[in-house]
């Protein structure tokens, strides 16, 4: 079974399709708080739509080994994390997270991506992690630095939220700066 341990009583497990009303309790809990930087937090809104979430994420890992997991805090469903498809050629993906909106604030998306992207790296092989950040995810970018990741620039208009483009903060992290950082603690139990 996958687990990763990021703390006491704090731990990663994979996202499965039987997990869909779980899931869609979630977002609905906390539709307002993700709804402002992530598109899924409006759009899934049935039984049917966090299972076809959710089975994106059972493809990815199946297709390229890159897991999408839920965030547990105590026992409650506390957030995620993904990562788009892996670019075969220059073994790059992109990460996402999200939390819910009591669980902010003591670290845990932080050491959820972590846990995650060393997973990517070192057990998947990918070189290049990409991460992008709305334009005003003041939190989503304070992730990125915290992390060690390095700004890119701005990819304008590059998103489509609420029908309008806005333009994405750009942020990415290679295999040969992770091994030297501090977070690399964050292995597999
Ligand atoms: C983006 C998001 C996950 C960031 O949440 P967050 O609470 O800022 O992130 P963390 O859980 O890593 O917590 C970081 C905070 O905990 C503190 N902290 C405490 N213990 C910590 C530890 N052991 N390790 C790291 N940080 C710790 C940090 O100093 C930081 O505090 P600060 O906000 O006062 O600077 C959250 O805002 C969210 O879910 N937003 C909606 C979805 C979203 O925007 N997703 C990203 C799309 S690009």
């Amino acid at each position: 079974m996958f687990r990763y341990s990021i703390g006491i009583e704090e731990e990663l497990r994979i996202l499965e399709v039987r997990h869909a009303a779980q899931f869609l309790q979630f977002v609905r809990e906390n539709r307002e708080f993700l709804s402002r930087w992530l598109t899924w937090g409006k759009s899934i809104d049935s039984h049917d739509a966090a299972e076809a979430f959710l089975a994106r994420g059972v493809t990815r890992l199946a297709e390229h080994g890159l897991p999408w997991v839920s965030i547990w805090s105590q026992g409650r469903l506390a957030g995620g994390v993904l990562f788009s498809p892996l670019d075969p050629l220059t073994k790059s993906t992109d990460v996402g997270y999200w939390l819910a909106a009591w669980a902010g604030g003591r670290g845990l998306a932080s050491r959820a991506v972590a846990a995650m992207i060393d997973y990517a790296f070192s057990q998947v092989g990918v070189n290049r992690i990409g991460l992008q950040a709305e334009v005003g995810n003041e939190r989503s970018e304070a992730l990125a630095k915290r992390l060690g990741f390095t700004h890119e620039g701005t990819r304008r208009e590059a998103w489509l939220a609420d029908g309008k483009y806005v333009d994405l903060i750009s942020y990415s992290l290679l295999f040969r700066e992770w091994k030297t950082s501090k977070w690399v603690e964050y292995k597999k139990v």
